[in-house]
């Protein structure tokens, strides 16, 4: 075994910069992934089938097909279809983000279900509209019993960015398969990219306890 660390060092800066480029495209995806999967939730729990159909099959393809070749779909595929062409950008959050909000809605349903029916009612009975119940009654306590589960599809998604690597976006993997291919060695700039992976999923970690015990503190 003939490590050597040495030889990465020049590359470190290019490395590190991957971090802010992948930061930069899963804080996106999380955000549309949980906004889209709210509002899936909220399809699936509303008494109009239309809507509940509509949610169902959405999940459906999204958490049936692997997330890789939808990327490769709205990368490769659908400039052929339309003739427009689609930055790796934008195809990572499209497809990372209508990927996300598949399970998100899933862990939302759970959680609004979850929640004690006793809370609609009394709302109801109170006269409160759908709108302010959900929003100010209902959500606020199912987040709180999701949140760990949250936190799992955030991690999910951090370290699943990596398949951008795929489409030739220049993020954390892809920096590690170039400095890999420029230095003829590729297990330390693999073991690097990975120790990154690790912080970063640390730090949301920590962040995500931080939360918990917040709105632990609130009861
Ligand atoms: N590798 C899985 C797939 O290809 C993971 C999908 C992403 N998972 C998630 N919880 N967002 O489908």
């Amino acid at each position: 075994m003939n490590l050597d660390f040495s030889q990465i060092v020049p590359w470190i800066p290019f490395m590190l910069e991957g971090i802010w480029v992948t930061l930069k495209f899963v804080s996106v995806c999380i955000v549309v992934g949980f906004f889209l999967g709210t509002l899936l939730a909220l399809c699936k729990i509303a008494n109009i089938r239309i809507l509940k159909a509509i949610a169902d099959v959405y999940t459906s393809i999204f958490r049936g097909t692997p997330l890789i070749l939808q990327l490769m779909i709205i990368y490769f595929a659908i400039p052929q279809l339309t003739g427009y062409d689609i930055s790796p950008f934008l195809s990572a959050i499209a497809a990372f983000g209508l990927n996300s909000a598949a399970y998100v809605s899933e862990i939302i349903r759970a959680g609004i279900q979850a929640v004690d029916k006793g809370q609609t009612e009394a709302a109801e009975a109170l006269g409160v509209p759908y709108k302010p119940m959900m929003l100010q009654i209902i959500l606020p306590q199912a987040l709180k019993n999701i949140l760990p589960a949250l936190m799992n599809e955030f991690i999910t998604l951090t370290k699943e960015s990596a398949i951008v690597s795929t489409i030739g976006y220049l993020d954390l993997m892809r920096r590690a398969q170039v400095v890999g291919s420029e230095l003829y060695r590729q297990f330390e700039p693999l073991l690097f990219a990975g120790l990154i992976y690790w912080v970063m999923v640390y730090v949301l970690t920590q962040a995500g306890k931080v939360v918990e015990r917040r709105l632990q503190y609130n009861d």
